[in-house]
């Protein structure tokens, strides 16, 4: 809409003002309905009351007429004061007729209120009153604005004619009531509204007030005060869970801070290791080899450390792609526990290096649907984990199995295990268990593993024991999975 192009002032935008302005519309469309009913009600009341006054002053008329033969007159007292007070006021406005319309007499102190002696207009409400029954009542208003409430009907003489009777009295006083209100309600709302917006802004204000303090708070997080706490306010409301989120989020980002910060150390680390020792070995070879050999051993030591800076850099590309979801996956039929027994041959010599007994029990065909090479490299991270930790005169076993619509694949191994609070994390990047597993690596083997798996829409389980062993077992869909299910990660003590 236009005025959404308007600029708008910094103030409409703020939730104190939307908050105080939804307070205040409410309370003013409550206060506008309140009016209506209240001036509608005053309204009804005020004429039911003047209707009622009418058919009491007509019951008095009625009771003061009389007539002698064919002639209508008054029967009171005019010496007494009081029957001479109630002649005057309902003599106010007063017309009698006979039943041809000829007026008999006729009073007011408004003389613009002759219309009411009218012959056609007697008659036609004579017609009405014979017909409905019924009094007619009438509001007439004179030349000079001010209204009237008549009402007439019939009365019988001696002779049984129809004598034509109306009366009335001025709404004066009714419309002073209705003004007076409509000048209360005008002064009393604004000063109400003023009073709802001032309370309304106070106290969103107020509400508000803890926002700012967490605004302040992160307005001052760096990336050295990282884990910044701020204090809870005790209310245990919805701006406390706030804070805990606020809180809860500055150790989450802390924590990761600080695993990045240990990637940065270990990634220089293990990329100055390789590189020193080319360094050390082309140095070497140009200054001191003489033959063709010495050279070519140079050059094929030092390509061996080009190929672990390159696995290196390939993994950390990896990582990359894997925390963007971007795992490329060319899924094919094949048989997981030929996979499994391929590579669990590859992983003999490393095993007997370790003095390690190394198997493979898969007992029947495990047909699955999957990328085989990244499934190769699920399988070869956790056998090289399972070798790692696992000490001399140990035992590794994999295998893997069919489970209905899934597979399963199971690395087990009787090595250090994993205490329970260091299990939920892994998965984590850069995440090592710090003790007892002096052994090189860099914590992303699992964080890989994790992403593969999910890739694949399917689970990994981890159950450990330190110090007996420990159990990785990963379940795929058989089938090309089409949505893929969050990781899981179930942690429970070895059988
Ligand atoms: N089979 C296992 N037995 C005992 N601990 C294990 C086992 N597998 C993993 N862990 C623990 O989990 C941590 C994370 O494993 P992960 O494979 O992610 O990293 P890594 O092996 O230390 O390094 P990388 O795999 O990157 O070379 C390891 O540091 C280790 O402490
Ligand atoms: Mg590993």
């Amino acid at each position: 809409m236009f005025w959404d192009r308007l600029p708008q002032p910094k103030l409409f935008r703020t939730l104190r003002f939307r908050l105080a302005g939804t307070f205040l519309f409410i309370f003013a469309v409550v206060l506008a309905l309140v009016a209506v009913a209240g001036t509608t009600n005053l309204n009804h009341v005020l004429e039911n009351q003047s209707n009622q006054t009418l058919l009491d002053e007509l019951g008095a008329l009625k009771g003061y007429i009389h007539f002698e033969g064919h002639k209508p007159y008054w029967f009171l007292d005019p010496s007494d004061p009081e029957e001479a007070g109630i002649r005057a006021r309902l003599s106010d406005v007063f017309v009698i007729a006979d039943e041809q319309g000829n007026l008999d007499s006729f009073s007011s102190f408004d003389h613009s209120l002759a219309q009411l002696g009218d012959r056609a207009t007697i008659l036609a409400e004579l017609a009405q009153i014979r017909k409905t029954q019924e009094p007619v009542i009438k509001t007439v208003v004179s030349t000079d604005k001010i209204p009237y409430q008549i009402i007439s009907s019939t009365l019988r003489d001696d002779t049984g004619a129809h004598w034509y009777v109306a009366e009335g009295r001025t709404l004066v006083d009714d419309n002073t009531v209705r003004r007076t209100f409509r000048r209360n309600l005008l002064i009393y709302l604004p000063l109400a509204l003023i009073l709802c917006a001032v309370v309304s802004w106070y106290s969103a204000g107020r509400a508000l007030r803890a926002l700012q303090s967490v605004d302040s708070a992160a307005k001052k997080v760096t990336g050295s005060n990282l884990g910044l706490q701020i204090p809870r306010r005790g209310a245990d409301d919805e701006l406390d869970r706030l804070i805990d989120s606020f809180n809860e989020m500055s150790r989450r980002l802390k924590a990761s801070f600080e695993q990045v910060r240990q990637f940065s150390t270990d990634v220089s680390h293990e990329l100055r290791t390789p590189l020193t020792a080319i360094q050390g070995q082309l140095e070497v070879a140009l200054f001191t080899a003489t033959t063709k050999e010495q050279l070519q051993e140079a050059i094929e030591n030092a390509l061996q450390d080009v190929e672990r800076l390159a696995n290196l850099v390939r993994a950390l590309l990896l990582l990359s792609q894997s925390e963007s979801g971007q795992i490329p996956m060319h899924k094919n039929s094949l048989d997981l526990g030929r996979l499994v027994e391929d590579i669990v041959d590859q992983f003999q010599i490393p095993a007997e290096a370790g003095e390690l007994q190394l198997s493979h029990t898969t007992t029947q065909p495990v047909p699955c649907e999957v990328d085989r090479t990244q499934i190769e490299r699920v399988v070869t991270n956790l056998l090289s984990n399972a070798i790692k930790y696992t000490p001399a005169g140990g035992w590794i076993r994999a295998y893997a199995e069919p489970l209905g619509q899934q597979v399963r694949l199971v690395v087990e191994d009787s090595g250090v295990g994993i205490p329970a609070s260091h299990i939920p994390h892994i998965f984590d990047r850069f995440y090592r268990v710090p003790d007892p597993n002096p052994e090189k690596g860099l914590g992303l083997g699992l964080s890989f593993v994790a992403a593969i798996v999910k890739a694949h829409g399917g689970e990994i389980h981890v159950h450990s024991d330190p110090g007996k062993g420990s159990r990785f077992e990963v379940v795929l869909p058989a089938a090309t999975a089409s949505v893929a299910a969050p990781i899981r990660t179930v942690t429970s003590p070895a059988a």
